[in-house]
């Protein structure tokens, strides 16, 4: 069983996915691990993200501790992580780790393009969304909650440049899938979302 939970930065899509996967006792995957570890390896090898020789090597050298690492947030890593996504060689070189970790036990996934590239036949698929200006709110208080100096402006300002090159790019861009359930959270808050969303898989599922 795979559930996909796709969406914009932001818009609290791991929160929730987290908690799904909890709930189902199923393992969770959050995907922009993947991207933001290959463009901190593509940062400290001192390389551009955009380079596509670079950030495909970094992402074929991958390491599961990469995904641990404490410095995968912030506004350098969020702007990496989004410029090698758009690399069509990095994603192909993500894909089957995606798959392969999907297949063994079911999980939960979240991402971009988990409900149409990665498991496009997944049984259920929600594409969780909210307006730029909840979503920057939500990153600012964020930032704020770890002591992080931020301009609310700025955050908005990265978010909407980021949503922009999620959404443009040729490969895989940030669209919902057809079959996806759009969950808008803007009006809800983490506990209203994680009922929508249950209400969603029940509904699939039969209870
Ligand atoms: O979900 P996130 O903000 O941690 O993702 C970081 C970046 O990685 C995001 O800007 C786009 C990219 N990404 C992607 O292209 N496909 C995914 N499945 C997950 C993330």
């Amino acid at each position: 069983m795979v559930v996909a939970v796709d969406g914009p930065a932001a818009a609290g899509k791991g929160t929730l996915a987290r908690r799904l996967a909890a709930e189902l006792g199923l393992p969770h995957l959050d995907t922009g691990l993947l991207y933001r570890a290959t463009g901190r390896r593509v940062l400290d090898a001192g390389g551009d993200p955009r380079d596509p020789a670079i950030a495909e090597a970094a992402a074929r050298a991958l390491l599961p501790a990469d995904l641990a690492r404490g410095d995968l947030r912030g506004p350098e890593a969020d702007a990496a992580s989004s410029a090698v996504a758009a690399i069509p060689a990095v994603r192909a070189a993500l894909l089957d780790w995606q798959r392969e970790f999907g297949r063994r036990h079911g999980a939960v996934l979240d991402g971009r393009d988990i409900g149409t590239v990665v498991f496009p036949d997944a049984p259920v698929k929600l594409f969780v969304t909210a307006s730029a200006e909840e979503r920057a709110r939500r990153r600012f208080r964020e930032l704020q909650a770890r002591g992080v100096a931020a301009d609310p402006a700025q955050v908005l300002a990265e978010l909407q440049a980021r949503d922009a090159q999620d959404s443009r790019r040729a490969v895989a861009p940030l669209v919902p899938a057809a079959d996806a359930v759009v969950l808008d959270t803007s009006d809800l808050d983490a506990d209203a979302a994680f009922a929508a969303a249950l209400r969603v898989v029940r509904a699939r599922f039969g209870g």
